[in-house]
């Protein structure tokens, strides 16, 4: 965000190691970093340019508190830009696929409406995340005030998955969902 020309950055995750290695990465007296949890986090209003968060709401139960306090601390106009995990892939049968009948791997999609804690094995057993539907997350964002500009549900192009086979599962479903939205 620096290299982009933010004057100053705040950065937040509720892990110590997390913000332990961004701050042996980056040495610059205009980054803050602070150990917090987005499900109590308040910050202060109409504070910031621009709210941007990686692969982390899906952590967070509720993101209706959450959404409400990013949209106070934005300045009117300025960006919220998010991508968590896609709700089809957390809704996947991750990480058990099977075979159709041309012999690709496929991932049922398991109780995509009911929404919730779901659980998975992903480095260590047992990962709680929050599944919610796309209409949930983005009808969440507008009830706090955002105006969606951009959803994009990541998928390789040709070219890419000729560059990397390994990507071609990918295209079977989104693993990504991003979104921009403007206060
Ligand atoms: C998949 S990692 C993404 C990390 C980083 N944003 C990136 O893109 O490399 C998910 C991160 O969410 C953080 N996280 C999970 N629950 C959180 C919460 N309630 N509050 C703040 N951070 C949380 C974890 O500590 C972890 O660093």
């Amino acid at each position: 965000m620096r290299e982009q020309g933010a004057t100053s950055v705040l950065g937040i995750d509720l892990s110590e190691k997390m913000i332990s290695r961004a701050q042996e990465i980056t040495s610059d007296d205009a980054i803050t970093y602070r150990t917090a949890d987005l499900e109590t986090l308040e910050l202060p209003e109409a504070a910031f340019d621009l709210a941007y968060s990686a692969l982390t709401f899906h952590y967070v139960r509720d993101f209706e508190r959450l959404a409400r306090m990013v949209h106070r601390s934005l300045v009117p106009g300025a960006d919220f830009v998010l991508t968590i995990e896609h709700p089809i892939f957390m809704a996947a049968t991750h990480p058990r696929w099977i075979q159709d009948e041309d012999g690709r791997k496929t991932w049922p999609v398991n109780r995509y409406s009911v929404e919730g804690e779901r659980q998975t094995d992903w480095f260590v057993k047992g990962v709680v995340k929050y599944h919610r539907t796309i209409g949930t997350t983005l009808n969440t964002l507008i009830r706090a005030g955002f105006t969606i500009k951009v959803v994009e549900e990541f998928a390789p192009s040709l070219e890419q998955i000729r560059e990397n086979p390994a990507l071609e599962e990918e295209i079977e479903r989104p693993m990504m969902l991003l979104i921009s939205a403007t206060r």
